[in-house]
């Protein structure tokens, strides 16, 4: 039954209302912490159809939370928002990189970040579309937003997925496995083997240094693997568990510490760049940076990814 005393506050929009933006308002609804969900889209009617769809579930799955569809590329409905989902932007096709989704979603990604912030001045922006590391620089200079209010989603889906991987290689449940991947949302990925542990024995102890390799590049390539499999459009169930934990976290100024793509300015010998890092998460987004031992060869493979994205990242701010 709905709990109708719960108390409920904010509003969280998600623009672009594919798989990944209506699975993440389905979430982000379901919690039942936020007073709206707007989801937005450029096409007319999919949103308004499928918030009325989402309303209707309401006595069933038991939450008050009000979603709201806006379709027609418009904003209205979504001012002051407290948190924003960017998941606007094509999703790969088989065989495509999410670098080469480059061009076409920078335009789509910058015009919707000037909305976001003529509309949200005060929003926290949680961008998930790719490539992410890029995207994410791109709406902060879009929108103009302070740094700390702009952020990506990668870090826990990618965890999320090593998590998994690790837990079937082993047979065990996914709750006693703990993984880490840091770096950027592509081919420098930085898996974390020292910080990976299963019921708290470290992983090295219970796989192969050969086994642990092949479930990190399944990690890598999880995203592909997916894609390859759907043929039409990319993941969306465990992307949009990731994006809706990050903005709950920011309602809720829960001080969570979760893997995401947030500005580093300092730490591990990295500054200037939006890169896969540790943070915690609050009402204005990134509270700061948390810095975690590495071994010496995940510092590297960190800081060759931190030059990797920030030459990337570089190009987006004329696109
Ligand atoms: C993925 C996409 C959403 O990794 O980046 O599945």
């Amino acid at each position: 039954m709905a709990n109708g005393d719960k108390s409920r506050h904010g509003k969280v929009t998600v623009v672009g209302a594919g798989f990944y933006g209506s699975t993440t308002a389905q979430r982000l609804a379901e919690y039942d912490v936020f007073d709206t969900v707007v989801l937005t889209d450029i096409l007319e009617g999919r949103p308004e159809g499928l918030a009325l769809d989402l309303n209707q579930s309401r006595p069933v799955e038991g939450f008050q939370t009000k979603v709201v569809g806006v379709g027609g590329g418009s904003y209205e409905g979504t001012e002051d928002s407290d948190v924003v989902v960017v998941t606007a932007g094509l999703p790969r096709k088989p065989g495509m990189s999410r670098m080469d989704l480059l061009e076409t979603n920078a335009k789509i990604v910058r015009d919707v970040s000037e909305n976001v912030a003529r509309r949200s001045p005060e929003a926290v922006v949680i961008v998930v579309s790719n490539p992410l590391d890029e995207m994410t620089a791109l709406a902060q200079i879009a929108t103009g937003f302070p740094k700390n209010r702009v952020l990506g989603q990668a870090g826990m889906l990618d965890t999320a997925r090593f998590t998994n991987f690790v837990a079937e290689k082993l047979a065990v449940p996914v709750g006693s496995v703990q993984t880490l991947t840091l770096g950027s949302h592509g081919d420098t990925m930085v898996p974390v083997p020292s910080r990976c542990s299963v019921d708290g024995k470290p992983l090295a102890d219970l796989l192969s240094a050969n086994d642990i390799e092949d479930l990190v590049v399944k990690t890598r390539n999880g995203g592909a693997e997916v894609v390859a499999l759907l043929k039409t459009g990319s993941a969306y169930y465990a992307p949009s568990s990731a994006a809706a934990r990050m903005a709950r976290a920011v309602i809720e100024d829960s001080g969570a510490i979760m893997p995401v793509c947030a500005w580093v300015d300092g730490e591990y010998g990295i500054s200037g760049v939006y890169l896969g890092v540790e943070a915690e998460l609050g009402r204005d987004g990134v509270r700061g940076v948390v810095e975690t031992e590495l071994t010496d060869t995940e510092l590297a493979a960190l800081q060759e990814a931190a030059e990797a994205v920030r030459a990337k990242q570089a190009d987006v701010a004329d696109m």
